[in-house]
């Protein structure tokens, strides 16, 4: 799908001028795929920069609600500085987990929404704050953390986590192939030398594979600690089996994903959700009760286009996969 015209392009320009702070990716394709109801209630469970909700508050009318949910306090308190122009919608910003959106709704009165919508990962800004922990590139405090006041940081995940625990996250979440040695390495390691920083970090792994070990080493060790740090997956899988009671029939799912791991998440929950009775054809009533649950708007991905890739680089590994709930009542 390439939907990027010039004046697309430039509205991408003028999202990113507007907050400084996150270029929204694939904003066109959210909306015409999003957005089918322009009197509903919408829920951007990944807020950020506000770019996407911005654009979704403005797209919809003042009968309808736009709720934005980020765990980020300094994400909800730039969003504040920077306002609500152009929207006449009813905005509920609230500090929350996405997989915990529906306490936000329980909390406003609301049952039924016609859009739920997530842009996984961190954003330009987590990324570019030294402090936030996320680089890898230059030196940082390992915290990882989008919640700064909650859980443990990277380098308290590293301390605590037993040899076993981190060969498992840094081959489930990072897919690093031999992950039972960089775990040992890394454990060794910390008996004799403490790693609180990315180049602590980035020092044990050169130790021990060389100096011209392959940046994609430390963006694999980066991710996995990261996606563990703020159990990423398990926040996807919450929010995905939550959207089956709250989304209304007729309703949409978006979700845009910047690794195989969610994608794939994601597109098997789409596959499941769209299977119908399996019982056998001889079976003269269903005993499965299976219904179908949602079927997907586009049968691929939706990526960026070469010209939003152009703009924003980020834009390269995005996915975006968007689902119809179905009219019948599924099975819960
Ligand atoms: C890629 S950014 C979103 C950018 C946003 N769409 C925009 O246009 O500016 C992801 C944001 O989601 C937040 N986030 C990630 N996982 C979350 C979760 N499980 N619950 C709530 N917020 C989350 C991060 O703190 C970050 O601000």
């Amino acid at each position: 799908m390439r939907l990027f015209t010039p004046l697309r392009l430039s509205l991408v320009r003028a999202v990113m001028s507007e907050t400084g702070y996150h270029i929204p990716v694939l904003l066109n394709e959210v909306l015409e795929l999003l957005v089918t109801d322009v009197n509903g209630v919408y829920v951007d469970g990944t807020l950020g920069g506000g770019g996407h909700f911005r654009a979704i508050g403005q797209s919809v009318s003042e009968k309808a609600t736009v709720i934005g949910i980020d765990r980020d306090q300094q994400a909800l308190e730039n969003f504040n500085k920077t306002g609500l122009s152009g929207i006449s919608a009813k905005v509920i910003i609230e500090r929350s987990r996405f997989s915990q959106f529906d306490s936000v709704l329980q909390n406003n009165g609301i049952d039924k929404v016609q859009g739920l919508f997530v842009d996984l990962g961190v954003s330009s800004r987590q990324i570019d704050e030294p402090e936030r922990g996320f680089m890898y590139m230059k030196e940082s405090a390992l915290d990882m953390r989008m919640d700064s006041s909650a859980g443990l940081t990277a380098a308290e995940l590293l301390e605590e986590s037993r040899e076993n625990d981190l060969a498992e996250i840094l081959e489930k979440y990072g897919e690093i192939r031999n992950a039972k040695r960089m775990a040992s390495v890394i454990k060794s390691y910390m008996k004799h030398n403490k790693i609180l920083t990315s180049a602590d970090l980035k020092a044990c792994i050169v130790k021990e594979y060389g100096a011209n070990v392959k940046i994609q080493v430390f963006a694999k060790l980066f991710q996995a600690l990261r996606i563990a740090v703020n159990g990423e997956l398990e926040e996807l899988a919450v929010f995905l089996e939550k959207s089956v009671k709250y989304l209304a029939a007729g309703g949409r799912l978006a979700v845009i994903s910047y690794h195989s791991l969610e994608d794939r998440m994601v597109k098997e929950f789409i596959r499941k959700a769209e299977e119908a009775c399996e019982c056998a054809p001889d079976i003269p009533v269903c005993k499965c009760k299976k219904q179908v649950l949602f079927k997907r708007v586009n049968r691929k991905a939706v990526i960026a286009s070469d010209e939003e890739i152009k703009v924003n680089s980020r834009s390269r590994s995005a996915r975006l996969r968007v689902a119809r709930r179905t009219e019948a009542l599924g099975v819960l």
